[in-house]
């Protein structure tokens, strides 16, 4: 007895919710201090140059595999070819990772908009982040050890942020995924436009903004600042590891997907410079009033939110609103994109195993969770959450988009047909520029940016971490996500027909 594959109510829902998807950590925090770090205006370029040759054109082309074949990943790259599961196996890997470590960021923000009432962090925002927050010294663990030792402060949370998101996807597609979209996105982006109206009226907002904008035109012709803005829209679209491919497999038929691609390309990046310029007004009144330059504050997201926001917070008038609204907006943005990489593992088990939603969500999720609660929510949390961030983000998903493109595009040559899906209910017509930006210019930018990484990391090792640690989260991580796709491969499938294409175009 066939069973309808779920699907989205109509085409606003599925935007809000890839929106949903988009819009998260990399906006609010990354997307401000690479640009201040890349030549500050003259990013803008490069940036843009990205989006238009990379960030939309594999957008769409996570859309069409999604669209054509109604899958999650790993049933969708079968549906393209017997071959291809393996494919999607990798790129539900990459999310599984990155489920266990971003609902603690999800934690510890909606903690710190509660602290931002009273200003629970007093005079030393940084002391009380990393040693009486996270207890991050407390085991003896910094920069060496691991602990799992539970701290009660950061695990309580992030079990109630557990409890949030596995309710919403146990009710499914329809209902809890789409609504804590629907709620969460427009309260966003209004608390965000008022956060960063009030941050323009601060003194030394224009000091942040010029700090923020001024061009440095020499960026232009340094390699590395190119590299940033391809990593950067690779993070911030969340293309290329399974998320817009499942998501878009919710589609009903006749659908405009390029059309939704594009609305969701352009509002994530408009949302991105509104949270820049919000983080830079207020970072510019910090500068003003400590003295401290914008730089020693804005070199890291994690410093940037959990450090430097807190600071600002302190000093502005009107303290606890500024708080409220920055906290509440990460709160938010962090949990619709932690929805949307849970759903790419829900989504490739159910479709597997045939089991029933409520099944998978409390198996497969309520693993995710306990993990992530025993590591994360312990005193060594940071540093875990840091090294396998390091390696599934920059390693995993350029290296699961690389191979994407390259076997979609050459060997199994299936790009003609998938810009004929695009094509058909779209409005936004694929052709030629698509099919060389995707086969060629894409691959190239993929492998020096997966290149150039590897051998940093083998080189230089990251972030000053024992090798052991790296060597058990950052690379163990990623060598489990290998062995654990080819492996899943090779077991039949019990669910959705894996043979069935049910768009013969
Ligand atoms: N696109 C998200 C962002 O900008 C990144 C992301 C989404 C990461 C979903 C993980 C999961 O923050
Ligand atoms: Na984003």
């Amino acid at each position: 007895r066939p069973r309808l594959r779920e699907s989205f109510t109509g085409r606003n829902a599925f935007i809000l919710v890839a929106i949903g998807s988009a819009v998260g950590l990399g906006n609010i925090w990354r997307f401000p201090y690479i640009t201040y770090e890349n030549g500050g205006g003259a990013f803008l370029i490069p940036y843009l140059i990205a989006l238009l040759t990379a960030g939309i054109p594999i957008l769409l082309f996570d859309y069409a595999i999604g669209y054509k074949f109604r899958g999650s990943p790993p049933l969708a790259f079968k549906r393209l070819h017997p071959k291809a599961e393996t494919i999607g196996w990798l790129q539900v890997g990459i999310c599984f990772l990155i489920a266990i470590y971003y609902s603690a960021i999800i934690a510890w923000a909606a903690m710190y908009t509660w602290f931002s009432l009273t200003q629970a962090w007093g005079d030393d925002a940084e002391g009380f982040f990393f040693n009486e927050f996270l207890q991050y010294d407390a085991g003896g663990t910094e920069g060496t050890g691991i602990s799992v030792d539970f701290v009660a402060q950061v695990g309580w949370p992030l079990i109630a942020v557990w409890a949030v998101l596995l309710v919403a996807l146990a009710t499914g597609v329809r209902r809890g995924i789409t609504i804590v979209s629907m709620i969460g996105i427009p309260l966003l982006f209004l608390m965000f436009i008022l956060l960063v109206g009030y941050s323009l009226t601060l003194e030394g907002a224009a000091e942040g903004l010029n700090a923020l904008f001024t061009p440095d035109w020499g960026a232009l012709t340094n390699g590395t600042v190119w590299i940033q803005a391809y990593g950067q829209i690779f993070f911030t679209l969340s293309v290329g590891f399974g998320i817009m491919i499942t998501y878009a497999s919710y589609l009903k038929r006749r659908s405009n997907t390029s059309g939704s691609g594009l609305v969701v390309g352009f509002t994530n990046s408009s949302f991105e410079l509104l949270s820049a310029i919000g983080v830079f007004a207020a970072l510019g009144m910090l500068a003003v009033a400590g003295g401290t330059a914008v730089d020693e504050v804005a070199s890291s997201g994690l410093g940037l939110a959990f450090v430097a926001f807190p600071t600002i917070v302190s000093e502005a008038p009107a303290s606890a609103l500024i708080g409220v609204l920055f906290f509440g907006g990460l709160t938010l943005a962090g949990l619709t994109s932690q929805i949307s990489i849970m759903e790419v593992v829900i989504s490739a088990v159910k479709d597997k195993t045939g089991w029933s939603r409520v099944k998978t969500v409390a198996l497969v999720g309520g693993l995710i969770a306990i993990i992530s609660i025993v590591l994360i929510g312990g005193v060594s949390g940071v540093t875990i959450l840091d090294v396998v961030d390091a390696f599934s983000n920059n390693i995993g998903i350029v290296g699961g988009a690389l191979i994407a493109v390259v076997m979609v595009a050459w060997v199994f040559r299936r790009l003609d047909s998938l810009a004929a899906a695009l094509n058909r209910f779209g409005s936004f017509k694929v052709g030629p520029i698509w099919k060389t930006l995707l086969g060629i210019v894409l691959p190239v930018v993929l492998s020096v940016l997966l290149v150039m990484d590897i051998t940093d990391k083998i080189t230089e090792g990251y972030g000053g971490f024992d090798t052991w640690v790296l060597v058990t989260f950052g690379w163990g991580s990623l060598a489990v996500v290998i062995v654990a796709s080819v492996a899943l491969s090779l077991i039949p499938w019990r669910g959705a027909s894996a043979m069935h294409q049910e768009d013969p175009d």
